[in-house]
């Protein structure tokens, strides 16, 4: 039985999703169908599709009570919308249905797993939210909420953890057949941990053990964790609220923490060896993984920064969209992220030019546009000094343009959107350290009508931004200053 809440929000974007140009949209990134849209949820595969649900609030261009929007794709880059596939309409998550996962049942349900939000009056007049975990179960298309929910909450928690900071389930399934699950939690000493729950059935959960304690290391609460196994390591990723920058990472206050190290699956406990940014740009947040049929990890973040909210298109009339699916891998004891291979699939007009060689500003011929993937590679000329400075502008016309700069004196790249057409005092520039020696690099710069995202030296790193910029600043020019030797590849992407 559907009911009267969800029966409305789908008529609702039915009718409001015609409003809106799918010209005025990322053409190959998914953005919300209406209204609001955050976290990535129940990124998956099923029934011959691949699944995609979001935090959705489709009433509004603000954040509000969450529903689960929800898409399908062929190929991870072309999403048909489905109906709105939860709604908050019961007692325990009347106040929002949050960010959780998707896995599918051995009698081929699928199952999701979502934090249900019920706000509760306190004595001072103020309110908390309880946060538990909840199940519904579905076709893909229709889902029916556990009549057992919460299958979580509080009495299954030991003694310090908050019910109020309890988010964000991510499920999977072991080869004999066991279910996992893990989610954030705010311990004692007010910072994150990731508690790891098990199930033999996907309905009845047991807490197993705390996985990892932050011990208010990186940032405080951790949210939407995902773990899984890569290359032979242990993988949590998760997004810790409040980060203090270290170095060149963890710059974005609500950012991305990567950890990779070995786990004791026995006692349930993960030990870390390494940990780094997921992401280097500006807007990248909660990602979420998924395996492909064919084994591969894949992972789609919500291409946006808490903070930088207000920086939006005033006439607009969605807000919120995923990044590039992209697929990891662990190399040299780091993450590296790849943007999926079918988006090759989607290019087309190779241009092509080897060996250009400048210290001034140039552009190319044929080298312009807002929907390409371009690939470059920079060289130093032999028996000179390196050079001080590249830059390439994109996103460009006589008003606007944003910039990737890069100084090979420090090993530094810059994204620099100030000039991309915001009318807003926040923060427009990320600068990161990246792998470069004689000033070597190599660039992959994809973008769609809204973000750019940069894939440095075959996927070490990946810097993602947003831009608003007006569609017909499309210029594209290179700037040296020394002698800076550069082969290029472009392609337009066709959606
Ligand atoms: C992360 C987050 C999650 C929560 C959801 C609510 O962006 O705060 O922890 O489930 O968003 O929309």
């Amino acid at each position: 039985m559907i009911s009267q809440t969800l029966r409305e929000a789908r008529k609702y974007e039915e009718v409001s999703e015609k409003l809106i140009d799918s010209k005025d949209r990322p053409a190959f990134h998914l953005s919300t169908r209406t209204g609001w849209m955050n976290d990535p949820n129940g990124f998956s595969y099923y029934n011959g599709k691949y699944h995609l649900f979001y935090q959705y609030h489709p009433y509004d261009l603000q954040w509000g009570p969450m529903h689960w929007g929800h898409a399908v794709s062929d190929d991870l880059l072309r999403w048909e919308y489905l109906p709105a596939a939860l709604a908050p309409d019961e007692v325990y998550d009347r106040d929002g249905c949050f960010s959780g996962s998707a896995i599918e049942l051995s009698d081929g349900r699928q199952l999701l797993m979502y934090t249900g939000v019920l706000r509760e009056r306190q004595s001072n007049g103020g309110y908390r939210e309880i946060q538990t975990q909840c199940l519904a179960t579905g076709d893909g298309v229709d889902y029916e909420k556990y009549e057992f929910n919460p299958v979580l909450d509080t009495k299954d928690l030991p003694e310090g953890c908050s019910r109020n900071d309890f988010r964000d389930p991510k499920m999977w399934r072991s080869e004999d057949g066991t279910y996992y699950c893990v989610a954030g939690n705010r311990p004692a000493d007010g910072s994150g941990q990731i508690l790891l729950f098990t199930s033999r059935d996907g309905f009845e959960w047991k807490y197993k053990n705390v996985l990892i304690a932050n011990k208010n290391r990186f940032g405080k609460m951790w949210e939407c964790p995902d773990f899984f196994k890569l290359d032979g390591k242990w993988v949590l990723i998760t997004s810790p609220q409040d980060m203090l920058p270290y170095e060149f990472e963890y710059h974005n206050g609500n950012g991305t923490l990567c950890l990779i190290g070995d786990f004791d699956e026995e006692k349930g406990v993960f030990t870390e060896q390494h940990d780094q940014s997921v992401d280097y740009g500006i807007d990248f947040y909660a990602p979420q993984t998924m395996l492909t049929p064919d084994g591969r990890r894949v992972m789609i973040g919500w291409m946006q920064n808490w903070d930088t909210c207000n920086f939006r298109e005033q006439d607009i009339l969605w807000f919120g969209q995923m990044s590039l699916p992209r697929e990891l891998s662990i190399k040299n004891g780091r993450l590296f992220q790849k943007p999926v291979r079918e988006l090759e699939n989607l290019r087309s007009e190779k241009k092509e030019y080897r060996d250009i060689v400048f210290s001034d500003e140039i552009r190319l011929d044929g080298v312009s546009g807002r929907m390409i993937d371009m690939e470059i590679e920079l060289r130093q000329e032999e028996g000179q000094d390196v050079y001080q400075k590249f830059a390439i502008h994109f996103a460009e016309n006589e008003k606007y343009y944003t910039s990737l700069s890069f100084h090979p004196s420090d090993s530094i790249l810059k994204i620099d959107r100030k000039f991309s057409g915001s009318r807003r005092a926040i923060i427009h520039q990320r600068r990161s350290r990246v792998n470069s020696s004689g000033g070597k690099l190599k660039l992959r710069i994809i973008l769609d009508r809204f973000s750019v995202e940069i894939f440095v030296n075959d996927g070490e790193q990946a810097l993602s931004a947003i831009l608003y910029t007006e569609q017909e600043a499309e210029g594209i020019s290179f700037y040296a200053d020394g002698t800076v030797h550069m082969d290029l590849v472009k392609y337009k992407i066709q959606n």
